[in-house]
């Protein structure tokens, strides 16, 4: 049966994705940010995971002001990356899994879960970003990817609490997929930062520590943090964090910590990134 081994937790800033692309990742500004992801691309090589469950969201790329999904899961075969203004960043195709995206649909919509299933899309940032940190800059990505894009860019973004559930489902449909497959599962985006208005640079080092601890001591907690405090504390797009919650719902009781990295700044955003491991 197919399983659900680790999630990985980490930041989808743009920036990072233009210095690995621009060849930057050298520059003293960002070699505090690459050491704190060498860990993680030996762990992963030797995780080799079969298919990746990647929790992220769309920047106004794929979809617009037309169509705003709460949840929706990618389909397809293939999703090519988006061009976010300045050209598609050259990075792989990802490959997805129809065949197990279709199975977590049926089973998660069966569960009162609402998808809106998506068979053609291009991705942006949310996801390519995280795929950059952990495998660098490969051929082709290590293993098929099934994307899916959480709507924390139009208000009401989704609860915490029903991220956290939504997890749960996302689980329970995995571990019914008949085929012997090592899962990750990813949350992106966040920590605390803001991009615009006049709290923009807002960055809340203690507020990102303090959810950290809480992601192994009392994750259950972390779904009750309503959304007037993610964007008080830790600013507006800090929201992005309930898609962590997402992938630590889909983790199993007492998760081991395999490694834990936060740093300031990457551009205008803190950068947090979690590795756990299902016992
Ligand atoms: C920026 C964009 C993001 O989506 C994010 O999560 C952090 C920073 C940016 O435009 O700088
Ligand atoms: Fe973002």
């Amino acid at each position: 049966m197919a399983k659900i081994s680790s999630a990985v937790f980490c930041s989808h800033v743009p920036a990072i994705g233009a210095a690995i692309d621009l060849g930057k990742t050298a520059d003293p500004y960002w070699v505090p940010l690459f050491k704190g992801f060498e860990f993680s691309k030996q762990w992963i090589k030797q995780a080799k995971p079969d298919v990746i469950f990647l929790v992220y969201n769309d920047h106004a790329t794929a979809f617009d002001a037309s169509i705003i999904p709460t949840f929706a899961i990618g389909c397809a075969e293939r999703f090519p990356p988006a061009d976010e203004g300045w050209g598609p960043r050259k990075v792989p195709d990802v490959i997805g899994y129809p065949e197990l995206a279709a199975h977590i649909a049926q089973s998660v919509i069966l569960d009162e879960f609402d998808l809106t299933i998506i068979n053609d899309m291009k991705v942006d940032h949310g996801l390519s970003v995280p795929l950059s940190l952990m495998f660098g800059q490969p051929e082709a990505w290590p293993c098929r990817i099934i994307p899916f894009p959480v709507n924390v860019v139009q208000y009401p973004p989704p609860t915490g609490n029903r991220c956290y559930n939504l997890g749960k489902a996302i689980r329970s449909a995995i571990e019914k997929f008949d085929e012997d497959l090592n899962v990750q599962i990813w949350g992106t985006g966040g920590m605390s930062h803001q991009i615009q208005g006049p709290r923009a640079g807002l960055i809340n080092k203690e507020f990102d520590n303090r959810f950290l601890d809480r992601m192994l001591s009392d994750p259950a907690s972390l779904a009750k943090i309503p959304h007037i405090e993610y964007v008080r504390e830790a600013g507006a797009e800090a929201i992005e964090l309930v898609m962590w919650l997402v992938a630590l719902g889909a983790m199993g009781p007492n998760p081991r910590l395999v490694h834990r990295f936060h740093h300031v700044p990457a551009s205008n955003t803190a950068v947090g990134h979690l590795i756990l491991e299902n016992q």
